[in-house]
């Protein structure tokens, strides 16, 4: 539960060691060192983040194990005030990445959104991509699997608000960041950071947003890509 400043005491990372969700995690859990419980395939590789840290073991691909996975971790460690979604894969083939960054991801958002209806009260962050506003050639696979994820969540978090759940979903849509899935790759232009992803995002989740652009200037920059014509936008260099 938040403390009497709002400020959260328990947060849980899916794709724990994600460096974009471990910024988030280690900005969330700064004012009152919050607990951060980091969930990923590498539990013994995890770092320090927050004032206690726990580890537990996860696969987003393993959607059997879901509801399992999530009903233990609440069972746990008690009430949990933010759960970041944060895995992903960019490479693979088409199944892969969609195994991974949508279905599993919805998969374990549905088994957390009733937990967090449960208790009555939190918050997701969902990673989804600017690439999933307007799906593009260079990496289509990837970018469906973000789009679905995104609409997903949206969904998700409207029905949680006509319902009056107290669950609330934010939608984390960066550019390009520079983290170990895009290494050895050339930056896009406005390329960022995942302390500045972090950054965005804790404002965003103070203000109680529904969609944080990251940085802000792509939702611009997305607005009109997604109004080009086809033929126009199929012969874009990327
Ligand atoms: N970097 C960017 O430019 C960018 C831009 C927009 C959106 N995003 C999204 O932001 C999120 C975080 O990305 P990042 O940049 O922080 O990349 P990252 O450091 O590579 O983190 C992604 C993490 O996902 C984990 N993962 C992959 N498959 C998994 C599975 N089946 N089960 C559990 N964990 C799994 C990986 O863990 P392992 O250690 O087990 O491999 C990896 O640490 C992703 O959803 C990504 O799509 C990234």
């Amino acid at each position: 539960m938040k403390d009497a400043l709002g400020s959260v005491q328990s947060i849980l990372v899916l794709g724990g060691t994600s460096e974009i969700g471990l910024a988030i995690a280690r900005k969330l859990a700064e004012p009152r060192a919050a607990h951060v419980i980091l969930a990923s395939r590498k539990p013994d590789e995890t770092v320090q983040v927050g004032g206690r840290t726990s580890t537990v073991p996860f696969d987003a691909d393993d959607v059997d194990s879901h509801r399992a996975f999530v009903a233990d971790v609440f069972d746990t460690h008690g009430d949990i005030d933010v759960v970041v979604v944060a895995f992903g894969v960019l490479e693979g083939s088409a199944a892969d990445i969609g195994r991974t960054n949508y279905l599993g991801a919805v998969s374990v958002m549905e088994a957390v959104a009733e937990r967090l209806t449960q208790q009555g009260h939190g918050e997701v962050i969902v990673l989804s991509s600017v690439a999933g506003e307007r799906v593009r050639k260079s990496n289509y696979a990837y970018g469906a699997s973000k789009a679905g994820v995104d609409g997903y969540a949206q969904g998700l978090g409207d029905s949680l608000a006509a319902a009056g759940a107290g669950v609330h979903v934010l939608v984390v849509r960066p550019g390009f960041v520079k983290t170990k899935m895009t290494a050895g790759m050339d930056p896009a232009p406005l390329s960022t950071t995942p302390e500045a992803v972090a950054a965005a995002t804790a404002k965003a989740l103070a203000k109680g947003a529904d969609v944080v652009w990251v940085p802000g200037a792509l939702r611009f920059v997305m607005v009109a890509m997604r109004h080009l014509p086809r033929p126009v936008f199929r012969k874009l260099p990327f």
